[in-house]
């Protein structure tokens, strides 16, 4: 099937270290013919693999690989309805990675937050072999390696290549791998080692369809002593959400208990806590973001529904700001 110049854009606008089933790009700089198919019209004109000229015509047929895997939905990991990058970017993930810093960063002071506990549960050192699966944008990355400064790259591994695009400056402490959870646990992409010391999902477990099985694949690529955590939100939210998208999100949220559950199963200890951190934020800037359906759960809602839900949210909060508590589960399990 052909490609359109603007997927593959959207695959290789990527200007950093990146890696791919084949190995590692150090930069991949890459200029196309926009619009119209690939086949006839796509050109790459440079890769620039560690520095040197390599064949383009190598690049471009990993990433109509990369973009047919996307298409077809990705991974049993990625329902359709779902999907985290749908054709042409247009999936979820695709239609948020260029907002999805500024709506779901809050503040500076939240990243702080969450990475100084990412960074602690993990008993992170500078030698450890590090990888955040699901890391998105790299947001919790970017900062957990400042304070870190890891030897060896993070491994930021992520199904989603806009997302992916998102992490920004080359940087000698992340590595981008386009791979799904499933994908990395069941040894479909070449790792840059062949166990780590510490591996975490933030928010990304609820989007496994198999967590038992995935989870136990990634804890198989614990070095001994090895650490994993997984961050997510417990299923009753006390978000300034309507009605029906509490409802939908209680539903739908594995319980982290059942999450810890399965790591023990793998035969990791586990310990289970939770911490919150207070939120603020405009109202206005609040429906901005469910307007933008900055939650994966708020995809599920038609235009019409979201306009309700906007409505009831207003109703039931009349002032300027919202402030409620951001509350995460932290299952942190280990190796012996
Ligand atoms: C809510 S975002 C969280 C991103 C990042 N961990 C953070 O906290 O900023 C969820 C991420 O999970 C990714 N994702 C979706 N399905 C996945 C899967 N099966 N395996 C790994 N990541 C997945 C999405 O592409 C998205 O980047």
């Amino acid at each position: 099937m052909p490609f359109t110049g603007v997927e593959l854009a959207c695959c290789l606008q990527v200007e950093c270290p990146f890696v791919v089933a084949g190995g590692r790009f150090d930069r991949l700089c890459v200029g196309l013919v926009l619009g119209g198919d690939l086949e006839a019209e796509g050109v790459v004109e440079q890769v620039l693999l560690g520095g040197l000229e390599v064949d383009p015509s190598g690049a471009v047929s990993w990433a109509c690989r990369a973009l047919a895997q996307v298409r077809r939905g990705r991974t049993a990991g990625v329902p359709e309805d779902n999907s985290v990058e749908g054709v042409g970017g247009a999936g979820h993930y695709g239609r948020l990675a260029r907002d999805f810093d500024r709506y779901w960063a809050y503040s500076p002071a939240f990243v702080a937050w969450m990475a100084g506990r990412i960074t602690h549960a993990l008993s992170l050192s500078p030698g450890d072999r590090i990888a955040d699966i699901g890391a998105g944008t790299g947001l919790y990355a970017r900062e957990v390696a400042r304070a870190v400064r890891p030897a060896h790259p993070v491994v930021c591994a992520d199904p989603s290549p806009a997302m992916l695009a998102r992490l920004n400056s080359p940087s000698p402490y992340l590595a981008p791998l386009l791979a799904s959870a499933e994908d990395v646990a069941e040894g479909r992409v070449d790792l840059p080692c062949e166990r780590f010391d510490a591996v975490w999902l933030k928010e990304v477990v609820h989007h496994l369809a198999d967590p038992a099985r995935t989870l136990a694949g990634l804890s198989a690529l614990l070095a001994p002593g090895g650490r994993l955590l997984v961050v997510m939100r417990p299923a009753t939210l006390a978000y300034p959400l309507f009605p029906a998208a509490l409802a939908r999100f209680q539903e739908s949220q594995p319980d982290p208990a059942e999450i810890a559950h399965h790591l023990r199963s793998a035969g990791l200890t586990t310990t289970l806590t939770y911490a919150e951190h207070e939120l603020r934020i405009g109202l206005d800037r609040h429906c901005t973001m469910v307007r933008a359906r900055y939650m994966s759960l708020l995809s599920t809602f038609s235009d019409g529904e979201l306009e309700e839900g906007i409505q009831q949210i207003r109703a039931a909060h009349p002032g300027p700001e919202l402030v409620f508590p951001d509350r995460f589960a932290f299952i942190c399990a280990r190796r012996c």
